[in-house]
């Protein structure tokens, strides 16, 4: 970890590189190793601003996939296909505004955090809290065989979301990535092949309907 004043190895290379945030060498990582992401897939991005995680992810799926990121904040990136913004929280969105963009996605990614208070218990139940309806979500609009990652800080309840993948995905793995600080109670859980279609799955009657 560096001392105050000491360049952050992952912030410098995300400047030169051009990406908004140093996290993108978290979901990098994961994908270089567990190959999630795919050209033309469709990717839901949960948390998504300030928007490392897009410009990589529209990177992968190309002018052919869809990328929709949802966030209490705007991106700082442009938003421009295949990129596709929903603004909100993620706890009083109505899912109809999702499924409007696609009834159904590749990969479900979450990168939510809350703001943290120092109080390591009220931090890990409200990160908790968010990793859980992230799932939800990704019950309801992932498809048979899909992909989901889920950052959440680490606690005692972990084991709640983890049982829960367990269940319904061929390989669950909690995972450190290196771009995580250390110091950092912060690990993502991955969910590789969900096992049946999602609850919320309706075929559209034409075609998906962008904005
Ligand atoms: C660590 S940042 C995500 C960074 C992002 N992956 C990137 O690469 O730029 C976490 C994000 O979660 C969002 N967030 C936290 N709680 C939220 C909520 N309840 N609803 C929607 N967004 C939320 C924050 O606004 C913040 O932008």
């Amino acid at each position: 970890m560096p001392r105050p004043g000491e360049p952050d190895y992952y912030r410098s290379r995300a400047r030169a590189e051009g990406y908004v945030a140093r996290s993108v060498y978290k979901l990098k990582e994961v994908d270089e190793k567990y190959h999630l992401i795919k050209p033309g897939q469709r990717v839901l991005d949960l948390g998504c601003s300030p928007g490392s995680w897009l410009q990589y992810i529209a990177s992968r799926v190309g002018p052919g996939g869809l990328v929709v990121g949802v966030d209490a904040n705007p991106p700082a990136i442009e938003v421009v296909p295949p990129l596709y913004f929903v603004h909100g929280e993620v706890a009083s969105l109505d899912l109809e505004t999702i499924i409007a963009i696609s009834p159904i996605f590749d990969v479900v990614l979450s990168d939510l955090a809350p703001k943290t208070t120092g109080m390591r218990q009220v931090d890990q139940q409200r990160s908790l809290e968010l990793a859980l309806l992230a799932w939800e979500w990704a019950r309801q609009l992932l498809r048979e065989g899909g992909h989901f990652l889920v950052k959440v800080f680490e606690g005692p309840d972990t084991s709640t979301l983890a049982a829960a993948l367990k269940k319904n995905f061929s390989l669950c793995r909690p995972i450190k990535p290196a771009g995580s600080r250390p110091a950092s109670r912060e690990i993502y859980l991955l969910g590789l092949k969900k096992r049946g279609a999602p609850a919320g799955f309706r075929a559209p009657k034409s075609g998906p309907r962008l904005p």
